[in-house]
């Protein structure tokens, strides 16, 4: 599988996973190729919609790459979306215009879920690989490029919801009066996951995060069981052919339970900003797990004036260093950049971490 990629330039976040001594904080943003960016819409205009610019590998490149032309980042994600691989599973995405994401059909019975089919995630989802490998060729190892998955729970959210949700009231309906279906649906997901994520690592992607979004939208036992559990297989997984390939798991609202998550093998675990780094720190310490983090400044900060703005990454992280490691440590937002930021507010963030003397 050698497919003659430009050597990686720079590593710094590579080594800060691994806990190697690092010239300054890596840092990326989650959704930094997005609605944000001006240059972003023009080119999902010229696509017609969000789904065919994922579909189209060059503009799919493209809309990657913008957010390097403003800022200093120290990784890219590949542009896609969590959704695609429910939409493989036959469930048919389709997103109207001002609202969130929708399904033509949902799974809610036994035998939705055994009606599921096995794909065969590396040529059903080919547009995605395809771009993956444009992608990773373009940055011409500017920075290592993220493959991603949603989480096996996070995606069956939307299965059953058939869309977005506040309250999860059929996944949560089927969780407490038929559990045994919503396991079986995840074991599934949890198998295509694997498949997806051992894919883009196959097509070029350098390190893989799954997106546990709605984890946090549990209560604790059955976020250890309907959501960690599955995520420690996922890892499992994709680790079991690629030991060296990191493996970050975000789990949004997951702070709670960084003790159950320290267990679940992942290289690095994202935080939101409901939490302190220096207190995730310590329970990792704890539990004497040397795990890194990424995370987690509020997205809603980029509302400040990018005075504030320094002053505030400035305070992450003091508190992300604060036990006296000086790496194992990767700056991000606590989720998505939002559609509103003016990029320059951006731009005072990623400077910000930079700047900042370890
Ligand atoms: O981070 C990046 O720059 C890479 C691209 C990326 C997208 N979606 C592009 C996108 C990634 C990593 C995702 C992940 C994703 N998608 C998640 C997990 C992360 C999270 O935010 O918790 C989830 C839950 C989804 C599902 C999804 N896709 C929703 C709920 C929506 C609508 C959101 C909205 O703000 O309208 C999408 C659409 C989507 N995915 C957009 C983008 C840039 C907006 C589509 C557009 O251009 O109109």
């Amino acid at each position: 599988m050698t497919q003659n990629f430009p050597t990686l330039k720079n590593d710094r976040l590579l080594k800060a996973i691994r806990f190697e001594p690092v010239d300054t904080t890596p840092v990326w943003m989650m959704r930094q190729a997005g609605r944000y960016l001006p240059e972003y819409k023009a080119t999902r205009a010229e696509a017609g919609d969000f789904l065919s610019l994922c579909k189209d590998t060059d503009r799919a490149t493209e809309v990657t790459l913008q957010p390097f032309r403003r800022f200093d980042l120290d990784a890219a994600i590949l542009f896609s979306d969590i959704l695609t691989v429910p939409d493989a599973l036959g469930l048919g995405l389709y997103f109207e215009t001002g609202e969130g994401p929708k399904f033509k059909k949902t799974v809610r019975t036994l035998a939705d879920v055994q009606a599921l089919p096995k794909v065969n995630m590396a040529t059903e989802l080919d547009y995605v690989m395809k771009a993956v490998t444009s992608i990773r060729h373009a940055l011409g190892g500017q920075a290592p490029l993220f493959g991603f998955s949603g989480s096996a729970w996070t995606l069956a959210t939307y299965m059953v919801e058939g869309g977005s949700s506040k309250e999860f009231r059929h996944t949560k309906a089927m969780m407490y009066s038929d559990p045994q279906t919503l396991h079986l649906l995840l074991d599934k997901l949890a198998d295509a996951v694997i498949d997806y994520l051992i894919a883009q690592i196959e097509a070029g992607a350098d390190l893989v995060q799954v997106f546990d979004s709605w984890g946090g939208a549990l209560a604790h036992r059955q976020f250890v069981e309907f959501s960690s559990n599955y995520n420690k297989k996922v890892v499992a997984g994709v680790k079991a052919k690629y030991p060296n390939v990191p493996v970050v798991v975000f789990t949004k609202g997951g702070g709670l339970w960084l003790d159950v998550q320290a267990q679940n093998g992942a290289d690095m675990l994202g935080l939101d900003w409901t939490m302190s780094l220096q207190t995730a720190r310590q329970v990792l310490k704890d539990n004497q797990k040397q795990v890194a983090l990424q995370g987690n400044l509020d997205p809603a900060t980029l509302y400040a004036s990018p005075g504030d703005i320094r002053k505030h990454t400035h305070l992450m992280l003091s508190d992300a260093y604060a036990l006296g490691d000086k790496t194992g440590y990767v700056a991000n937002l606590g989720h998505g950049i939002q559609q509103w930021v003016n990029p320059d507010h951006a731009k005072a963030f990623i400077d910000a971490v930079h700047e900042f003397q370890l």
